[in-house]
């Protein structure tokens, strides 16, 4: 996402969120230009984008919803990278889960990836967690949690867990956000 010194363009989805806030201010800080997906471009939660070092230059942002396509295609639009974070992160327990949350998590990511390639976005980061993985009853417990051991949707459903998400993952390093 580099050409000749010159850094690219990437969106970021969810860009308010805890994990995409401090992506977008790592990529601003490092000279990248970024999109930067909202639901709401007046809600109060994501005043603190604008107020990033370099924002007001370098960070546009787009009102988006993982569930309406055409918002994403719009938003990845002129971008070589796409770092797709935005995800239901319910903080208590949800009435429907699979309405409030695996809906969304799935058709939003499956909608980010048909968007991406059909803005030809070069490369694509899906953020996931660690519950992608910890969540297996069968895990022997000498081995290392990795892709041969994805969380069991059975054992998840037994003990009505709903995120349950997908297989890559980014750290982004945890200090105050000024
Ligand atoms: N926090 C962690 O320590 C951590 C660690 C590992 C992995 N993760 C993963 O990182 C991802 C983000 O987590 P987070 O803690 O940053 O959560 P968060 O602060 O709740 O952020 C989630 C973001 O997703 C957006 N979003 C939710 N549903 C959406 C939809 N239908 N369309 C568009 N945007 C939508 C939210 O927008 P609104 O503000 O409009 O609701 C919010 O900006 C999750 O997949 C999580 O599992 C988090």
């Amino acid at each position: 996402m580099e050409v000749a010194g010159q850094k690219g363009r990437v969106c970021v989805t969810g860009a308010g969120g805890y994990v995409a806030s401090w992506l977008v201010k790592l990529l601003l800080s490092n000279g990248y230009k970024v999109h930067g997906t909202v639901r709401d471009l007046s809600e109060e939660k994501n005043a603190h984008l604008r107020k990033l070092e370099k924002a007001s230059e370098n960070l546009q942002l787009f009102k988006a919803d993982l569930l309406d396509y055409d918002t994403l295609k719009a938003a990845f639009a002129g971008c070589e990278g796409v770092f797709h974070v935005a995800s239901p992160v319910p903080a208590t327990k949800v009435l429907d889960p699979e309405l409030e949350v695996i809906t969304p998590a799935v058709n939003g990511t499956l909608n980010v990836l048909q968007a991406c390639s059909e803005k030809k976005i070069k490369r694509v980061i899906v953020v996931s967690s660690i519950a992608a993985v910890l969540l297996n009853s069968h895990w022997p417990h000498d081995k290392l949690q990795d892709e041969e051991y994805w969380s069991s949707e059975e054992f998840c459903r037994m003990i009505e867990v709903t995120l349950v998400i997908f297989e890559a993952f980014v750290s982004v390093p945890y200090c105050e956000m000024k």
